[in-house]
Formats: structure tokens, sequence, C-alpha cells
């Protein structure tokens, strides 16, 4: 599907749906909304007053031939109350008018933005709107005869003045949009098809691709520098693990400039490993990888909008398995930075690839990081599939970042990270262990271990276990993989 602008009044343009939206107001027919009232002898005036065209959030009027209008339909789309209207609301409303008409078969949509809303930012979130809500999870299905899909979209609403503006826009919403989609993507895939090994060679497409540069470490390398905490996840399963490293390195480095490390856990299928899960819903943790696939998403991004500052990306992969060579309650590892680690639960893998992956960026230079990672069980108890939940160990710099969630509409929550619940993962026979000490606190003490390996860096947890995966379809969005924090993490860096 493509996007594109158009400059053309939105009147006379043939197209199988014009789809605006209206706001929640004493009279919805007002401005933009007034205008096609007249053109199409009061219509519009007449649904206002039967209650049919109210404007409350994601209502859909569909009118056919609608006179005074070239469009076959007309798709009008409630936005709420005008005064809490902003680019997420715009975000979601694209979304929810390309889905609703795209169920009813439509090829070709018109999407006309508001009198006020003809800018570089609604170019922006409208295509980044649509393109994320064309996404479908069909890869697999050999069955297409019913398929249902959008060829092209047009935006409108911009005058000739405006389309500097609208087309910069277009062009970022656009490599966002599709990197997320590449995020989704990679999410989708079952665990059978989507190795740590297959992940490193899509990671190292992609790279050669985007002109990123590319070094994946290997199970060989990865033992020659001594990451005990990954290999110890990965000995209990025949699929070797590997650590990809995609880098992002800007034309003009400046001197002193921060050097971000974007770390994302990349298991690719987690058992639980010895500690094994029940298998209710065991088939869900195929999706135990979104941190990492996040992460290479936010590289592709990178490589096109060309940011500033430095970004070093580690993601560590491996399956989580309960072989003969599994790790066991109890077994003490020496992760890469010398620390000893009590695994009491082998469940608890993601903190231990990462302690390995966060030792590794700081020692490539990494001045700020940030990982991502589907981490905890506990994150959906405290905040569902609502917030991500954010830790930091910097205020200034977990405050940029909220800043960046709030700017690109990700709902992200931060959590406390007080020196008390250090006392959780305190080892007994060991320098610390995998989990807390049965106190509560679980999303806290999985980010409290990872914290003892990123130190003095300041650094950012971004546990996306809640949100990186959507049990139903949104009217904006397909069920499945979401690509949460792609959005924050592109703007972090692009203002940085
Ligand atoms: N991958 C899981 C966390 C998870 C849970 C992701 C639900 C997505 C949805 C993680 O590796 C895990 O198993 N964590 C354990 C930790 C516990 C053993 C301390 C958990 O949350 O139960
Ligand atoms: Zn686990
Ligand atoms: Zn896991």
């Amino acid at each position: 599907m493509q996007i594109m602008l158009d400059t053309r009044p939105y009147v006379g343009l043939e197209s199988e749906a014009l789809a605006t939206y209206v706001f929640e107001e004493a009279d919805p027919v007002q401005g933009l909304i007034a205008e096609i009232d007249q053109a199409s002898g009061g219509l519009l005036g007449k649904l206002a007053k039967g209650g049919e065209l109210t404007g409350k959030t994601l209502e859909f009027t569909l009118v056919h031939a609608t006179a005074g209008l070239k469009a076959a339909r007309l798709l009008l789309v409630g936005a709420g109350k005008r005064e809490q209207f902003n680019g997420a609301t715009l975000r979601k409303i694209a979304g929810a008018a390309l889905r609703h008409l795209k169920s009813k078969s439509v090829k070709q949509i018109a999407f006309l933005v508001r009198e006020t809303d003809a800018n570089e930012d609604s170019a922006q979130v409208v295509a980044e709107g649509i393109l994320a809500a064309n996404f479908e999870s069909d890869k697999y299905k050999t069955d297409k005869k019913n398929d249902k899909s959008v060829d092209s979209v047009a935006l409108v609403g911009y005058s000739d003045a405006e389309r500097a503006a609208g087309e910069k826009g277009l062009t970022r919403g656009r490599v966002i949009a599709e990197a997320q989609n590449f995020t989704r993507d990679l999410v989708n895939e079952p665990s059978n098809k989507l190795t740590p090994k297959i992940l490193a060679e899509k990671a190292e497409a992609m790279a050669r691709e985007a002109g990123l540069a590319v070094e994946i470490l290997d199970e060989k390398k990865i033992a020659e520098l001594k990451m005990g905490a990954l290999l110890s996840v990965a000995q209990g399963s025949i699929e070797p693990p590997r650590m990809i490293v995609v880098t992002y390195t800007p034309p003009n480095p400046k001197p002193g400039a921060p050097v971000i490390a974007l770390v994302g856990k990349a298991v690719t299928f987690d058992t639980g490993g010895i500690s094994i899960k029940p298998a209710d819903g065991m088939e869900k943790m195929k999706y135990d990888m979104a941190g990492g696939a996040t992460i290479l998403g936010v590289m592709r991004a990178l490589a096109a909008l060309k940011p500033t500052v430095k970004v070093i990306s580690v993601v560590p992969s491996t399956e989580n398995m309960p072989g003969g060579k599994a790790q066991k309650p109890g077994d003490i590892q020496t992760a890469m930075s010398g620390k000893t680690i009590e695994v009491l639960n082998t469940d608890a893998e993601g903190r231990l690839i990462l302690a390995d992956a966060i030792t590794y960026a700081k020692q490539l230079g990494a001045t700020h990081l940030v990982d991502a990672a589907t981490l905890t069980g506990a994150i959906v108890v405290a905040l569902a599939n609502i917030n991500v939940g954010v830790f930091g160990s910097d205020q200034p710099w977990t405050d940029k970042l909220l800043a960046s969630a709030k700017a690109t509409g990700e709902k992200m929550w931060q959590m406390p990270l007080d020196e008390e619940y250090r006392e959780f993962i305190k080892g007994t026979v060991a320098d610390i262990q995998n989990i807390g000490s049965g106190k509560g606190g679980g999303a806290i003490t999985g980010a409290m271990f990872i914290k003892e390996f990123a130190g003095d860096t300041p650094w950012i947890h971004l546990d996306i276990a809640g949100t990186a995966w959507n049990d139903d379809a949104k009217p904006w969005l397909a069920k499945g993989p979401t690509g949460v924090a792609l959005r924050t993490l592109v703007h972090l860096v692009m203002s940085s």
C-alpha cells in the first residue's frame, strides 16, 4: 500500500472513500464539516440531529454518494472532545478509518485532515497510523482469496503552500511505520522459523540494506568473551546463541557526544527451562524476542533519519530450553562482568542475557543505556497491557525518555527502584540471585538485577511484557505484535 500527498481540493477528488474526523461538541457540524454539510444539502446536520453523528471517540458514520462530493463514500470518524485532541488521537483515527474501510473492501482512500491540521506533524502521525493499521498477521495463510487490502491512501487537505511540510511529515511517518512493521513481522515469526541464528541473519540483511555496520558474535566468540550469563541460558538448547551488534555512526561525530546503546532481549522461545512454564498459553512465548526486534526496528528507522549521535544496538538472542545440558536451579554462573549469579529460577532468563549484553555495550563505549525486554509477568499484574513499565537509574535520562513517550503517544509509567530492593536479590552463596526472595515486586527485582550490570552508566529498562502483544484487535491495530516502544526510542535518539 502506498500513501501520498494530493493537494487538489477534496471536493472534486474521485476516490472510493473520503475519510475525515468530527469533534464531539454541542454542534459537531462546524468548519470543514459544515462545508461538506452545505455541499450535501444539509445531510450531516440531519445525521447530527438524529444522533447518528456525535463526534464521540471512534464513532463511525459511513454515507454513500454524498451530494457535492466526487468520492463514492464519506466516512466520518469521531475524534472526541476538541480540547483533548492531539497527535496520538489523530494517529488512532487515521488507523481506525483505514481498518474500517478495509473491512468493507475499499481499495482506495482519501484521508482529509481538518482545517487547522495541514502541517508536518499531522502528516507524520497519519502516515504512522495508516501504515501500522494496514499490517496483518497473515503471512502463513495459504488461502488468500477473501483477502482485503487497500492499494493507496491519499493525504488531502494540504494546499500547494503546505505541500513541503506535508511531504516531510509523510516521509518521516513512512520510515517509522515501516520500521514498526518490520519489528512486528519478526515478532510474529514462530520459533521454528526464527531461531537465534535466523534472527541474526535477518538483522544482518537489514543492516546491510540500510547501510549500518553489523557484527554477529557466534557461540565461539560469545564463549571467548566469557559471556557466562548468556551461555548459561543457551546451554539447554541445541540452537546456538547469537549476540547481534548493529551500529549507526553519524557522518560528523562530535567529540564528547553521548553514545547511546540500545539493548533488546531476544529469547526466540521461552519454555522457562528446567523451571518450566505451564502448557497453557506457552505458545505465546515466541514473542519473548520482542525487545530485540524493537531495537532492530529502531536501528532500521535511524539509518534513514540520520541522528547526530552514535547508536550501538546489542541484541542477545537464545532459546530457553530444558535440554539435557540445561542449567538447573541453584547453579552458579559467572557473568561477563565477573559477577557471580545464583540461578534460582531458570525462567528468569531475560535478565541473565541482558546482563552480558549491557556489559558488552559498555565495553563498546556506551555512555547511555536503554534496554527493552518482555521481562516479567509481574509488570502485567502492575500495569496490565496499557503502560510500558519504565525503570531508570538516572532521572534526567529517564525524564527524557518519558518526554519522548509522551510526544509519540506511547503510554509508559515510571516504576520505583529504591535501594531497599537491592536486598531482595542479594545472593546467599554468590554475589546476586536472579529472582527476588519472595517478597513481591517481581518487575522491580528484575530491573534491580539488570541495574547491577549497568552500574554508574545512566540506564533505562523498559518492561514491555504486557504491551508488546495485543490479545485483541483494536480498531486501529490488528491483534498480535504491537511494535511498542519503537516510536519512543526513535524520538529519544533523534532528540539527543
Ligand atoms: N518471558 C517471561 C516474561 C513474560 C511473561 C513475557 C508474560 C511476556 C508475557 C520471563 O522470562 C519470565 O518468565 N519471567 C518470570 C520471572 C520469574 C521467574 C521471577 C515471570 O515473570 O514469571
Ligand atoms: Zn522466562
Ligand atoms: Zn523470557
